[in-house]
This record gives C-alpha cells, sequence and structure tokens, in this order.
C-alpha cells in the first residue's frame, strides 16, 4: 500500500501489491496530475496574473479594430475591441455597466459604442456620453464609467496595459523594429492573423519555455519531421545558456558541411517576450522579430510576432513535408509534428 496527497492535500492510498517478483512502473502508479498555479494563474489578483499586469502586451492586430465590435480575451478577461468613427480604438470591458449586457452587441458610432439594451454610450476611455432613457440625457452620467483599457498602436500591432493605473511602463520599444536597416518594412508576421490567429492549447509558460529549448529544433523540426527551415538548422549544435540583464540567452553553434562557423543565439526577457533568430538564415547580425507569448487565459496562448524584412520579400514559412501547417491532414499533422503538436 502506498499513500499520497492529491493536489487539495487528500490522501490517496493504493495498493500496488509490490513485491520482489513484480515488475513495476505501470500506469496505476502516476501519481495525481499536479500544476503550477503561481505560474499559470493569469486572472486578476494572482500573482502571476498581477505581474504580467505591469507590462504593455499585444493582443489584435490594427486591422481586427473596427465599425463591427470584435471579441477580445486577455489575461483571463473578455473584453471588446471596436474603432469609433474618429478612428479612436476602444478596448472595453464586454460587460456594460449598467445591467450586464455584453457590448458584443452594441453600435459603434462616431463617439464611441452604444449598448443594445439602453442605449448608453461609451466612448474609448469608458465616460458615459449619452443615458438616453434618462432626463436630459442622464445628469449624472459622468458617475458612471465603463471599465476600460488603454491601445498603442505599434507598427500594427495593438497593445494594452491591464495593471494598476498608477504603475503604468512607458510603451517599450525596440531597436530592430524602430532603427531598422534601409529598405526594410515592419509587419506582424503572417502567422498572426489577428483576432483569428490560432492560439495554443496550453498555459503561457508552456510555450514560453519552447524558447529556451535550443535541442527540440534538431530533433522535432529536422531529424524527426524532416527540414521544416533549411539544411543548416538540422545540424547538432553545441549549446550554451548565459544570464541577461533582462533574461536569458542560449548560444546555438554549428559547423556546417561546408566548414563554415553558425553562431545563433534566441533570448527571452522577462516576463514574456522572445527574441528568436529567423530559422530560415537569411540575415546575419540582430535577429529580425520581437515577439510576445501572450496569455489569453490559464489554458490558453498566443504567439504574436512583429517583423522587420526587405520590403517585398514574402514572408517565410515553415513548411513540413512542403506544406503549410494549416494545410496539413490529420495524418499529415500525425508523421510531420511541428511546436504545435509537440
Ligand atoms: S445594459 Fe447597457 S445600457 Fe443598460
Ligand atoms: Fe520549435
Amino acid at each position: 500500500m502506498t499513500t499520497t496527497a492529491d493536489p487539495q492535500g487528500t490522501p490517496v492510498h493504493r495498493d500496488t501489491g509490490t513485491s520482489a517478483d513484480i515488475d513495476t512502473g505501470t500506469g496505476y502508479e502516476l501519481p495525481p496530475p499536479v500544476s503550477d498555479p503561481v505560474l499559470t494563474e493569469v486572472d486578476r489578483g494572482t500573482p502571476t496574473g498581477e505581474m504580467l499586469r505591469r507590462y504593455w502586451h499585444p493582443f489584435a492586430l490594427a486591422s481586427d479594430a473596427g465599425s463591427t465590435p470584435r471579441e477580445v480575451e486577455l489575461l483571463g478577461e473578455k473584453l471588446i475591441l471596436y474603432r469609433d468613427g474618429r478612428g479612436r480604438v476602444g478596448l472595453l470591458h464586454a460587460r456594460c455597466c449598467h445591467r450586464g449586457t455584453t457590448l458584443y452587441y452594441g453600435r459603434v458610432e462616431r463617439d464611441g459604442i452604444r449598448c443594445c439594451y439602453h442605449g448608453w454610450l461609451f466612448d474609448h476611455e469608458g465616460h458615459t456620453l449619452d443615458m438616453p432613457c434618462e432626463p436630459e440625457g442622464g445628469r449624472h452620467r459622468d458617475r458612471h464609467r465603463q471599465p476600460w483599457y488603454p491601445v498603442v498602436d505599434y507598427h500594427g500591432m495593438l497593445f494594452t496595459y491591464m495593471g494598476p493605473p498608477g504603475h503604468r511602463p512607458p510603451f517599450p520599444t525596440y531597436d530592430v523594429l524602430d532603427d531598422p536597416p534601409p529598405g526594410h518594412q515592419i509587419t506582424p508576421n503572417d502567422d498572426n492573423i489577428g483576432l483569428q490567429d490560432r492560439t495554443t492549447p496550453c498555459n503561457w509558460f508552456q510555450t514560453h519555455e519552447n524558447v529556451m529549448d535550443p535541442f527540440h529544433v534538431f530533433i522535432l523540426h529536422a531529424a524527426f519531421s524532416g527540414n521544416q527551415f533549411v539544411p543548416q538548422m538540422g545540424a547538432l549544435p553545441e549549446v550554451s545558456w548565459h544570464f541577461t540583464e533582462f533574461g536569458v540567452k542560449s548560444h546555438q553553434d554549428r559547423v556546417l558541411d561546408d566548414g563554415r562557423f553558425f553562431h545563433r543565439a534566441t533570448e527571452v526577457l522577462m516576463p514574456n517576450v522572445r527574441i528568436v533568430a529567423s530559422p530560415f538564415v537569411d540575415s546575419t547580425g540582430k535577429s529580425d522579430s520581437v515577439a510576445w507569448s501572450v496569455p489569453i487565459n490559464r489554458t490558453t496562448t498566443k504567439i504574436m510576432t512583429l517583423l522587420s524584412r526587405p520590403a517585398g520579400r514574402p514572408l517565410q514559412r515553415a513548411l513540413h513535408d512542403g506544406k503549410r501547417w494549416e494545410d496539413l491532414t490529420p495524418a499529415e499533422h500525425q508523421r510531420f509534428p511541428g511546436d504545435y503538436e509537440a
């Protein structure tokens, strides 16, 4: 008999019937699954949720904000995104501060979004501009504010800050995006098709730590599934890890078949920024992209990427047996797995 405890501390008893002549290690002895809520919970009031709320996060493309309200989920909060008739982007809590109707059914007007139920009109900072059922359009409308978040459009990607207003940090900028080589353009990667983007069904930390796992590139992206990038990435690298001022980086050094030395670095900046050198080995010098592991909620994550590339050059995609990931059949996903499947 073994006695363990489940995550709530309740004793779990098992009679494994173990004796010297019985082979063990079967699934029956598997301890109950556990998660680490300190890292994976992202709601307000949780340790990681509060930590992440001290940073700006991308959540959609600028082109996602239009005259039809769109649902957004970020850090476990349900929000509504729109762009008013003056071009201002609004990111408001989904539930109307009057009676809780979702603003998804609202109407976008010149000055803001109007709730479908009693017609309260809110601007992009949540101010109530009109209460049409009240005398004089609402004598006390300045007492009612729809919860809102600030939005910044950075190279066509929308970012917001969801933390305490008094701790809002300056908007971060990156030299590879703000000071690109002549002739380069900055765009969201086309893996980021905005709110339609595919999300990953795991917590943000699980996908984020993949950036510091350089050995899987040699196996998953080359030896196992065929070269998904370029042949040079298929050589087994010498790997070392280094702490930096803002996080951790790994160096991957390869000697190529033609004798050339290939040095590559990937880096994470705390808490959720990822700097991954192009796996297509088409540029030297600084990395040409900045990406974020964005927690949608505690079990769903989205990677959002801003990329610097020569204007007009098509975006490069990982190929699985010559096909793009979204074009694979279920059988091909099984035979040519990539990061998502792993
Ligand atoms: S519920 Fe939105 S105006 Fe009444
Ligand atoms: Fe990968």
